[in-house]
């Protein structure tokens, strides 16, 4: 088997034999299946089962029960159980013309690219079948964010949101995706970095019935943009926003049973470099620990950039006082915000680095690749 075409439904009957003759039509002469994956309520599957009768490709189903994840989650399933490693994904309300398979099908053949993208902000695209004017606003939107969002991953790409894709399914790791919603596609790209190709292709006016999107499915959208993006990041930074408040918590203690200050200080700033230590061992860089230096050694860095950072800190806030006109609290508050920033550069890139980095690349590139692969990796909570 050369290729398999997945096609999620959820409630798509009167498509289904429509799409079912276009794709055979269109993969003439390729050794092809057709594979629905389905979880609708309405009468979908028999219609499927009746057009596989008469087909000239292999068509099968699989009807999930109890679904999980989605159109994504349909997409991953099928992915999976295809019998063929390259995959062509689409639609089933022939938004997607079948008769652009072939084209995504021999790109990806080719075998210089993991992913060929048919878009429709590429020249010779179109996205006149988005329903109203609404649609192509939240389209554009959403799509300028994204890629804003991921300017490295993304930079090759003029249409992360599509579901008209081809994938070389021995190039993903599919255990990684985490599928949530209509989004499957943005997940790949975003997790790990793909060669992408692209091909134009012009989105139609759906054929029958309803779309599924919704406001649901908007939500879904923004909580897997950030989950992408800010996954690791955000796990760190709770984990600095406990400790701060922990700090804070030692000092009163401290003080209130009558110690000066400054030790009061000394002592909570260290127990929280030391917490957030074994913290972020455990819930941020875990996955990491394996192929990094020894535990002592990575509590060596981290220590010694911890108490760095606050001796350096504290002068740079007293001269952005002195200097620049700034209240106390405005300039820690910037401080404090940079140090974030600089400290999980750090933590990544040099406590928890892989003790035998590849020699091929330079370091700088191996330096930006291996922070963006952290930034967004998924947390652990
Ligand atoms: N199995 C399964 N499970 N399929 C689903 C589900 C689900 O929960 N929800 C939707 N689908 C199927 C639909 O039956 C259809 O075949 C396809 O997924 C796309 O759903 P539509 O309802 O047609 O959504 P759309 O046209 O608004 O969105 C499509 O276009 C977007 C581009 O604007 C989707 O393909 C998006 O992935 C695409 O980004
Ligand atoms: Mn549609």
């Amino acid at each position: 088997m050369q290729l398999t075409i997945i096609v999620p439904t959820f409630n798509e009957a009167p498509n289904v034999a429509e799409l079912v003759r276009r794709v055979c039509a269109a993969v003439d002469g390729v050794d092809a299946e057709l594979l629905f994956v389905d979880d609708s309520t309405d009468d979908t599957p028999d219609v499927v089962r009746e057009a596989a009768r008469s087909a000239a490709i292999p068509v099968r189903l699989i009807h999930r029960d109890s679904p999980t994840g989605g159109l994504g989650g349909a997409v991953l399933e099928g992915i999976r159980d295809a019998r063929a490693d390259v995959c062509v994904v689409m639609d089933g309300d022939l938004q997607h013309p079948p008769e652009k398979i072939p084209e995504l099908y021999e790109r990806i053949r080719q075998g210089d690219v993991d992913v060929v993208v048919a878009s429709r902000y590429v020249g010779g695209g179109a996205a006149t079948g988005l329903a109203d004017r609404a649609r192509v606003a939240v389209s554009a939107t959403s799509t300028a964010i994204t890629k804003a969002m991921f300017p490295i991953r993304l930079k090759d790409v003029t249409d992360p949101m599509t579901g008209f894709f081809a994938v070389d399914r021995s190039r993903i790791d599919i255990g990684g995706l985490r599928p949530r919603g209509f989004k499957i596609l943005l997940e790949m790209l975003a997790r790990r970095s793909m060669r992408v190709a692209e091909v134009p292709f012009r989105f139609a006016p759906r054929h029958a019935g309803d779309s599924k999107a919704s406001f649901r499915q908007g939500m879904h959208f923004l909580a897997q943009l950030t989950a992408l993006r800010f996954g690791k990041m955000s796990l760190f930074a709770v984990i600095g926003g406990l400790g701060a408040l922990v700090n804070l918590g030692i000092v009163w203690a401290l003080t209130s049973f009558g110690m000066h200050y400054l030790p009061a200080a000394v002592i909570a700033a260290e127990a929280t470099i030391l917490g957030n230590f074994v913290l972020q061992e455990r819930f941020v860089f875990r996955d990491m620990t394996g192929e990094a230096s020894g535990v002592w050694s990575r509590f060596a860095k981290s220590f010694t950039f911890n108490n760095v950072e606050l001796l350096v800190r504290i002068p740079i806030v007293a001269l952005m006082v002195n200097t620049g006109h700034l209240t106390a609290v405005v300039a820690t508050a910037i401080t404090l915000v940079l140090a974030f920033i600089v400290r999980f550069v750090f933590h990544s890139l040099v406590v928890y680095a892989p003790r035998t980095p590849s020699a091929k690349k330079s370091t700088v590139r191996r330096s930006l690749e291996s922070l963006d692969d952290q930034a967004m990796a998924p947390g652990e909570l």
